[in-house]
């Protein structure tokens, strides 16, 4: 069934045909693992100069290698580098290229190594540099959200729970909230980074190599706090791939509460916030129509992210050690997501940068709903020393009142609140504002316009 008559030359010494077209097919990831190629060379720079300072490797060597692979690197860059599925993945298309350029020494680039360490090594300094630059969208994001909470850290407006109106709080709390969550995002991404920042080059296939290799120097070249201690792990493990899948899923699912809230304010119902033109698209059929499709995809684009750890988890699962050509898999399912993660928090950026918050209508659906119950019942603990059972059922009974007669706890006369409250004087009626409920709640991390400043300053310390 052999479509080739020529065997692979990088490991066919073995072999008398070729592979099957499907063979080849299933087998090549240079579709996608090319875009590491920066890391692979980076990696076999580091590699080669170890081994030349080992003795392993003649300077003469070391030097038409190098100068071999900076000349790859710009073929890549300048888009001429043709990409051969036969020649598998990156790896042995660069190392194919090498012997092209510079002939016999191309071969010596792989002693003691394995693509096996090398991949590993290739696949942590790809995910490492992606989140650093995750962790620069992140903080983008986090320097929009804290402009909005700055803006309207007096803005008040309803806070829900179950969706229903609960107590007031303040626009610039809310954003705020999500300050907190990018934050956690950025740890979480840079945790992954410092567990994955250990160098597998030199593990080889599996076993180590029997080399006088410096396993430090080459750690330490490529950035890495210190080689890995076991190289059955080293070549076989992913779960740094998992981690930051994991990172990544969380911050998807962060953006994407943020993004249904977009859905829902910029809606005719709510009208709490607009979303500039360049975030929202028009309907063909309804003129009226301002349609929010970047919070909406932002929302839906979790699914994928979610997918890539399910799909990449369901590939590891049960691996024997140590390498399995199954873990190619990885790559796809990291790119995918790390492509989708930076889309979607980009997105998130732009469009709370550009956002309009109508603070009438903010306030005016603050005082609806009876979000102020919650300090007619304090008022009545505060001041009458009533129980806060008693008073939430006595709250109760007014709201009750309030609803039958179609208005607002502060609009009930007061000899109708003292049928239920003999006690209750005219100063009730002070507490029942919005903006005296927002300014009350003034314990750490509350909503009181004074807190909100306090961590709108505490961050902008941090982020300075
Ligand atoms: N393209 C391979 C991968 O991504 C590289 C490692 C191949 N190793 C091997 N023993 N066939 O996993």
């Amino acid at each position: 069934m052999s479509d080739s008559k020529t065997s692979n030359t990088m490991w066919g010494g073995r072999f008398e045909g070729g592979p099957a077209k499907v063979m080849e097919k299933i087998n090549a990831s240079i579709g996608y693992d090319q875009r590491f190629y920066a890391q692979d060379i980076q990696g076999s720079v580091a590699h080669a100069t170890m081994l030349a300072d080992r003795g392993i490797l003649t300077r003469e060597d070391l030097d038409r290698i190098v100068e071999g692979l900076n000349t790859i690197l710009r073929e890549i860059e300048g888009g001429g580098f043709d990409f051969r599925p036969d020649l598998e993945d990156i790896h042995m298309n660069v190392e194919n290229r090498l012997r092209e350029l510079i002939g016999d020494a191309a071969g010596r680039l792989h002693t003691a190594r394995s693509r096996n360490d090398q991949v590993a090594t290739d696949f942590r300094l790809w995910i490492r540099d992606t989140i650093d630059r995750i962790d620069g969208m992140l903080f983008d994001l986090q320097k929009a959200l804290l402009g909005q909470a700055e803006a309207h850290a007096d803005s008040v407006m309803p806070g829900f729970t179950h969706l229903q109106v609960a107590q007031p709080v303040t626009f610039g709390h809310h954003m705020m909230a999500y300050v907190e969550m990018a934050g956690r995002d950025r740890d979480r991404f840079a945790d992954t980074r410092r567990r994955l920042n250990e160098c597998p080059l030199g593990s080889a296939a599996l076993a180590g190599t029997s080399f006088p290799i410096d396993r430090e120097q080459t750690a330490k070249a490529l950035g890495f706090d210190r080689p890995t201690a076991n190289s059955l792990d080293a070549v076989s493990d992913r779960d740094f791939a998992l981690d930051f899948l994991h990172a990544a899923n969380v911050c998807a699912m962060h953006l994407s509460r943020l993004a249904e809230e977009l859905v829902i304010w910029s809606s005719a119902q709510f009208g709490f916030v607009k979303l500039s033109d360049a975030f929202s698209t028009g309907s063909s059929i309804m003129p009226q129509k301002r349609n929010p499709d970047a919070a909406e995809l932002v929302k839906a684009k979790i699914g994928r992210v979610l997918g890539a750890y399910v799909a990449f988890t369901t590939v590891m699962k049960g691996l024997p050690m140590a390498y399995g050509k199954d873990m190619q898999e990885d790559k796809e399912a990291v790119f995918d997501a790390a492509d989708t993660i930076e889309l979607a928090i980009t997105a998130s950026t732009g469009m709370i940068a550009d956002l309009m918050p109508d603070t009438d209508a903010l306030r005016n659906a603050a005082s609806q709903g009876f979000a102020t119950a919650t300090d007619f019942a304090d008022w009545l603990v505060q001041n009458l020393d009533m129980p806060f059972r008693d008073a939430h059922h006595a709250t109760g009974a007014a709201v009750k009142l309030a609803e039958t007669k179609g208005c607002d706890l502060g609009d009930l006369p007061l000899a109708e609140l003292q049928k239920i409250v003999p006690e209750l004087t005219e100063a009730v009626f002070d507490a029942l504002t919005v903006e005296k409920a927002v300014h009350g709640r003034n314990s750490y991390g509350g909503t009181a316009p004074d807190q909100v400043r306090a961590q709108i300053a505490r961050w902008k310390e941090k982020l300075a």
